[in-house]
């Protein structure tokens, strides 16, 4: 697997694997299945596994301890912090305070079995506190030796700009992709500016522009999708417009819109390693095949005029979702 740089010096696979629907929020979990999932991602060469304190919770980072403690694997961990949740429940709220930050990372490292984090980044960004305090307290986390490097989610050009003058920022994780694409107006560009690598979450939009979901009813009733706007009857005939497209032309270049979407944001730069996530090997495989795939200059254009004239309908998250975001 080619690997990238993220900010000054981070190391990782060309691809990473998103972990969290192995937990929740994408229907049944299973366990076993997931463990194959990761050991397949070792042998494939993806050694960057995207958590968060707050995916199951705490069963994210409790699979990948277990999956950490029997293989011995060399990776690279990215866990988050920040949304607090209790188990069981999906109300939550938002806590950037430094001594959070301490608290969460130490159970988190005990969660992983690690000694070290290797990418910790900061869930949501909370209006309410300074964001200057949030990264004082993360950066004391890297002078102990339990974090190595700190990353931020969602969060604004500006306040992105605030928090890298405290500590240098190695990545900033937010949604991108074919359909979502409003980081490439201030963030992706500040990020460019800084030094600071892209980390794009949901790049197959949530599973939607593989062309996999074309009705509400496809999502069980385990599956969060069904409460985002964007994934609503209405909508979701819509938005189907955009995964057709996408189809018409992984066709034609003779690959899955998956492979497609992924070789897209591949194509965006060399600072951008997508983390799609998988509970499936035969989708592992098939992500990972991903990074071969080259996109001329006129491709690229033609994606992304086809996909931009399309409208899509519905936020990507519920009005309490969006909280944190872009702040
Ligand atoms: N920072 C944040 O706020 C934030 C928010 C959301 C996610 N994330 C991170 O980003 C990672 C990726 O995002 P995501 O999982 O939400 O969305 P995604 O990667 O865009 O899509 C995942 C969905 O697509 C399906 N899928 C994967 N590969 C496929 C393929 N080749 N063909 C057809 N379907 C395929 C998966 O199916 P199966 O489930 O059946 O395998 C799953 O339902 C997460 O795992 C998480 O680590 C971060």
């Amino acid at each position: 697997m080619q690997q990238r740089t993220l900010g000054a010096d981070f190391l990782t696979s060309a691809i990473g694997l998103g972990c969290m629907g192995m937990s929740e929020f994408y229907g049944p979990r299973e366990d076993s299945e997931s463990l194959r999932v990761l050991s397949r991602a070792v042998e494939l060469g993806i050694n960057f596994l995207d958590t968060a304190d707050m995916y199951g919770p705490h069963h994210n980072e409790e699979l990948i301890g277990r999956f950490l403690a029997d293989q011995k694997p060399d990776l690279k961990i990215a866990t988050k912090f920040g949304i607090v949740r209790n188990p069981g429940e999906y109300s939550r709220s938002l806590n950037n305070s430094a001594a959070y930050a301490r608290e969460a990372c130490e159970a988190s490292l005990r969660r992983l079995g690690v000694e070290q984090i290797d990418l910790y980044y900061a869930h949501r960004i909370n209006p309410d506190q300074p964001i200057e305090e949030t990264i004082e307290g993360m950066s004391r986390l890297v002078k102990d030796g339990k974090v190595a490097r700190i990353g931020l989610c969602e969060v604004s050009a500006e306040t992105l700009r605030r928090a890298h003058a405290v500590h240098p920022i190695t990545a900033v994780q937010t949604e991108y992709s074919l359909w979502t694409r409003d980081v490439e107006r201030d963030v992706l560009p500040t990020c460019r500016e800084l030094g600071i690598g892209f980390v794009p979450y949901a790049p197959l939009g949530r599973g939607f522009l593989t062309g996999r979901f074309q009705s509400a009813q496809d999502f069980g009733a385990e599956d969060m999708r069904s409460n985002l706007p964007r994934f609503e009857s209405e909508a979701i005939r819509t938005n189907g417009r955009i995964a057709e497209v996408i189809a018409e032309m992984a066709d034609r270049k003779g690959c899955t819109s998956a492979q497609l979407c992924l070789a897209w944001l591949l194509s965006k730069g060399p600072d951008i390693v997508p983390i799609p996530g998988t509970k499936q090997l035969r989708y592992l495989e098939e992500n990972a095949a991903a990074v071969a795939i080259k996109l001329t200059s006129g491709e690229q254009q033609e994606l992304e005029a086809s996909t931009a004239r399309l409208s899509v309908i519905g936020e990507r998250y519920t009005a309490e979702g969006m909280k944190g975001v872009n702040a």
